[in-house]
């Protein structure tokens, strides 16, 4: 790999972290009544979306839909069958419980979002536009009708939203 095409990654990397931290932050400023802060990191949050995704266009990684479909339902899958059970069994050993549940709950929701992946992949022309309810604890989607409880932490209905 090029140094270009690898600092393209890294920048991407940075720049898409640097966005979730700001919402985490502007999330915390509202929390704490600090609205003009809060504003100041939604601001920067946006701004650091138009970098993280210029470089991963430059680095030639947004492709098709049917591609991006596929990248999308081999990351799931990937972070459902390796990533996250090794970083659930270091949680383990080393007795820390609240990392273990981010760390299940994330993985049991990815097995959701690989099975949305697989299901636009068999037809992209013809995936409806629905409705999704996404669970503000875990994370879990679910698409069309809202379930009365969370399938993967137990929230009701009152933790999800629409998109
Ligand atoms: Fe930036
Ligand atoms: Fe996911
Ligand atoms: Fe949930």
């Amino acid at each position: 790999m090029s140094k270009t095409r690898k600092d393209l990654m890294d920048a991407f990397a940075g720049e898409s972290q640097a966005n979730r931290m700001y919402l985490a932050y502007c999330q915390r400023a509202e929390d704490e009544f600090m609205h003009g802060a809060a504003k100041l990191f939604r601001a920067l949050a946006e701004a650091e979306t138009i970098h993280a995704a210029k470089h991963l266009r430059t680095a030639g990684l947004v492709k098709s839909t049917r591609e991006n479909l596929q990248n999308a339902l081999a990351g799931e899958t990937h972070a459902v069958k390796n990533i996250y059970p090794e970083m659930i069994a270091h949680a383990k050993e080393e007795g820390q419980k609240s990392a273990e549940i981010s760390f299940d709950y994330a993985c049991k929701a990815e097995a959701y979002h690989a099975q949305l992946c697989q299901e636009a992949l068999a037809d992209p022309d013809k995936f409806p536009v629905q409705d999704y309810h996404i669970c503000k604890i875990c994370g879990y989607t679910a698409a069309k009708d809202m379930p009365d409880v969370c399938p993967v932490c137990g929230a009701n209905t009152k933790a999800f939203f629409k998109v």
